[in-house]
């Protein structure tokens, strides 16, 4: 790992017992706020996929930052995956089970056809989320250009329910 990404890296801070006992919340905040560490990860995420993508797709709520940054340095546009009832003209929704608790999440249709969609959340649990929003762009028939996170939970084993997902960082 590069000094630039163990720095990054460093600024991922670990919550115990949020948002429910026995949960270790990864918070990505302070990696986001800092200017540094954030092009540093972002670039990270985009290093397996340049050229291959022409729009990022981000998953509610920590999903926007990354995916918005990452559309941004790779020249492409950005389409948000929400929960559901927040999108006016939803096209598809699926559902999933996450590490706590269910979840719904929605896209639109308003990309051209066959536009190649880069897939971004902060991220990789158990996987639900992200099999959930992989199965939301077939149904749309967008073809994915590759699944991409910021941090991989190894033991939850999400990289068999979703994967291969691209991840910058593991624990
Ligand atoms: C978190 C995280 C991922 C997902 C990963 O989102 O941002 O999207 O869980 O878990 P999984 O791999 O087990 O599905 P959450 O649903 O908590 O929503 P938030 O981004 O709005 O906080």
């Amino acid at each position: 790992m590069t000094p630039e990404l163990a720095h990054a890296s460093s600024l991922i801070a670990s919550i115990p017992d949020f948002p429910e006992p026995g949960i270790l919340f990864r918070d990505i905040s302070p990696l986001l706020a800092d200017a540094a560490a954030l092009r540093t990860v972002v670039q990270a995420v985009i290093e397996p996929f340049t050229g291959s993508f022409d729009v990022v797709a981000g998953v509610e709520a920590r999903g926007f930052m990354l995916a918005g940054a990452v559309a941004i340095a790779a020249g492409v546009g950005m389409v948000p995956i929400r929960k559901a009832g927040k999108l006016p003209r939803p096209a598809a929704a699926v559902s999933y089970d996450l590490e706590y608790g269910t979840a719904e999440i929605e896209m639109s249709d308003d990309l051209p056809a066959g536009t190649r969609v880069l897939l971004v959340d902060d991220i990789l649990a158990t996987g639900g989320t992200l099999r959930a929003a992989q199965e939301l762009l077939s149904r749309l028939d967008y073809p994915l250009a590759g699944t991409a996170v910021l941090m991989e939970l190894v033991d939850l084993g999400g990289q068999r329910v979703c994967g291969p997902v691209h991840t910058v960082f593991r624990v």
